[in-house]
């Protein structure tokens, strides 16, 4: 049977927490300088509708790296950008290559594509969710803090496609997760139900993050969002990150960010440049986790 990967709910715990073992010793080979070639002649598509840095790097430099090869479609190249029905596109790539990274905006196409799609389909984002930037962060608390099971999470910020994934993550990794944001901003209501033995709302960012073991924030305004900036910007007043929110975490708090960051905006410069920010490590391990993600998904 052909396994997608468009939620993290569909791989069970063992299997997320199995995969990230594997990406750990990933990690270590790449290290070491040693390179598998599981994957030659293997190639993976990414069809991109959104612009993207380290979701693209980090899929073609771990197809690399595993002796396989990629190639990325654009709505510019492919005919899907002149109406060829998701369907079709999805038929044709599965006759062609082995596997497919899709980042999109409605949820809906990545769903249509993966009912007709013989390879499996990586959701690479959409609007409402980003399941392999979660593999990378848990796999980046795990580093730092030896485990992320019973832990304590705060989401400050906007309840998108980002604060979702950390939602669907606290059920599969088993932690707890705070959320604070803006009223008129809360992440969809359906999750909040069916997440709602780990995740509560706070009333305020102050007391969202007081004691927690990890900060997290994503950008106030997502992609194709561009031109609510005037009124984001005053309904974000006093949610951003900083120093002093930074102090009511523990000591050993760390902090994460998916990036790309705006500094001012959701976090500012001294947090996410200082000690218990983890963002490099956390931009990096998106390479180790989605190499584990393909070769789960290839059964290599
Ligand atoms: N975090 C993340 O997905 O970054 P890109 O948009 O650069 O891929
Ligand atoms: N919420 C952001 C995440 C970017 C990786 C967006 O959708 O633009």
């Amino acid at each position: 049977m052909t396994r997608h990967f468009i939620s993290l709910l569909d791989l069970s715990p063992d299997e997320l927490n199995g995969l990230l073992d594997r990406a750990d010793a990933l990690k270590k080979e790449v290290r070491a300088g040693r390179y598998s070639t599981a994957l030659q002649g293997k190639t993976l598509a990414l069809m991109f509708d959104k612009s993207s840095t380290r979701t693209r790097v980090s899929f073609e430099t771990g197809m690399n790296q595993l002796g396989g090869g990629s190639l990325f479609l654009s709505p510019n190249d492919a005919q899907i950008g002149r109406g060829e029905p998701i369907e079709d596109t999805a038929r044709v790539l599965s006759r062609m290559v082995d596997i497919v990274a899709i980042r999109t905006g409605p949820h809906e196409n990545i769903i249509r594509f993966a009912e007709h799609s013989g390879i499996p389909v990586i959701n690479a984002l959409t609007d409402f969710n980003h399941p392999c930037q979660l593999l990378a962060d848990i796999m980046t608390v795990r580093e730092h803090l030896g485990g992320i099971e019973g832990k304590q999470v705060a989401y400050i910020g906007d309840g998108n496609n980002m604060c979702h994934s950390w939602m669907i993550a606290s059920r599969q990794f088993g932690f707890s997760l705070r959320i604070a944001t803006p009223g008129g901003y809360r992440p969809e209501s359906d999750l909040m139900d069916a997440c709602s033995d780990c995740v509560i709302l706070s009333d305020s960012p102050h007391d969202a993050v007081s004691g927690v073991d990890v900060v997290v924030t994503d950008t106030w305004i997502s992609m194709g969002q561009e031109e609510e900036k005037q009124r984001r910007m005053k309904d974000f007043e006093g949610y951003t990150v900083d120093a002093a929110m930074m102090k009511e975490a523990a000591d050993n708090a760390i902090f994460l960010h998916c990036l790309p960051a705006y500094r001012g905006y959701e976090v500012t410069e001294d947090v996410i440049e200082g000690p218990q920010s983890v963002v490099w490590d956390e931009a990096e391990n998106r390479l180790h986790a989605q190499k584990a993600l393909i070769e789960f998904l290839l059964e290599i």
